[in-house]
């Protein structure tokens, strides 16, 4: 089955196709992402009304691109459901992506699934799998990104739990955070992860928050408040490259060691069959490593997703939209997908 889905919670507008033969046979015909990036850039994030109007803008020319890249010329027989991320994310945002969703299903009168967005970002394991995953539940997830950073519990396609998150920062934003302290730009996750190659992770020790007790949850303001000081107590007037690339390495390495530790920990409690890595961050090497050889050390086996499916994209989205339509009974119409922006996982 062909499953056409649509990705526009944050500042990327995604649509891709994806040809599903069978649960182990996910191929992608089209996968096309038009990044805001460089738009934001300038202000230092994202910001919710430019990235709405950039979608507007930019959408249906990502759609055609990518029909064009997949050869679809007849949709009405070529495209068996459509799929669309209805939450969580920027609210604007969403509703670009989700009205365009509707409009295609209503016009060629075809199943609508909304999916969760993190759901997505879960399943862009089973997009070109370095190994398949086969009996694999009850696995955990760790989802890593620029907004969320959750311990999931997933025991089967569709049942989810979160069983431990951020109590305030996301990982991904203390990345941001500390790459504009240091003046690396935006986004500063891949640049903080470059410096740091060149740097020293004991260089200074920072904190490792809500590490004591069996506590599953996480914080990273205080990581970020604490680099902020350090910076200031260092008292230099201008940081130089091996200081900056040293700062960098410690900050990676906190906040790596508290995601392992604490993935580890939930690993354990709940006995999983597998661990899976997923969301933005996880295109971070030493997370990947660090993270694979905890499994390693655990015998548990240790799933990410290839690195070009680690940020925001619609395959990852139609996989999952696969997977929730393969166990609905009645066919999803576009009169009932709502979009809701703080949509959390497991809680509808
Ligand atoms: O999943 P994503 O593309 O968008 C959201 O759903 O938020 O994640 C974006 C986040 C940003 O915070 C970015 O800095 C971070 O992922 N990121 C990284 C790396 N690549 C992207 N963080 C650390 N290391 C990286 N290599
Ligand atoms: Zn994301």
């Amino acid at each position: 089955m062909k499953i056409l889905a649509i990705e526009t919670s944050c500042d990327e507008t995604a649509v891709a196709v994806i040809n599903v033969r069978g649960e182990h046979d996910i191929g992608i015909v089209s996968n096309v992402v038009s990044s805001q990036v460089k738009l934001h850039a300038k202000w230092g994030g994202v910001v919710p009304a430019l990235a709405a109007r950039e979608h507007a803008k930019n959408i249906e020319h990502v759609f055609e691109t990518a029909l064009k890249e997949a050869g679809i010329t007849d949709i009405a027989k070529q495209i068996d459901l459509f799929a669309v991320t209805r939450g969580p994310g920027l609210g604007p945002s969403l509703l670009v992506g989700l009205t365009f969703a509707r409009t295609l299903a209503w016009k060629w009168d075809k199943p609508l699934v909304g999916v969760d967005h993190l759901d997505g970002h879960i399943h862009a394991n089973w997009l070109e799998p370095e190994k398949p995953l086969a009996d694999i539940f009850p696995a955990l997830n760790l989802v890593v990104s620029g907004g969320h950073t959750e311990l999931i519990l997933m025991r089967s396609h569709d049942d989810f739990k979160i069983v431990g998150e951020t109590q305030d920062d996301a990982v991904g934003e203390a990345f941001d955070k500390v790459a504009r302290l240091l003046g690396l730009g935006y986004p500063g996750g891949p640049a903080i992860a470059k410096l740091a190659q060149r740097g020293d992770p004991e260089k200074y020790p920072l904190p490792r928050p809500m590490l004591k007790g069996d506590n599953l949850d996480f914080s990273y303001s205080g990581l970020k408040t604490a680099v902020l000081y350090l910076i200031r107590d260092l008292n230099v007037k201008r940081m130089g490259a091996k200081m900056k690339a040293d700062i960098a390495a410690s900050f990676q390495n906190a906040a790596v060691d508290v995601l392992v530790r604490k993935t580890v920990r939930a690993a354990e409690h709940f006995g999983v069959k597998a661990i899976l890595l997923s969301g933005g961050v996880s295109a971070n090497a030493s997370l990947r490593e660090r993270l694979h050889a905890a499994a390693e050390e655990l015998g548990t086996p240790f799933y990410k997703p290839q690195m070009k499916y680690t940020t925001d994209n619609a395959a990852m989205i139609a996989v999952a939209a696969y997977f929730i339509h393969k166990n609905e009974t009645t066919a999803p119409s576009w009169k009932t997908v709502s979009m809701d922006a703080n949509l959390r996982l497991g809680m509808h």
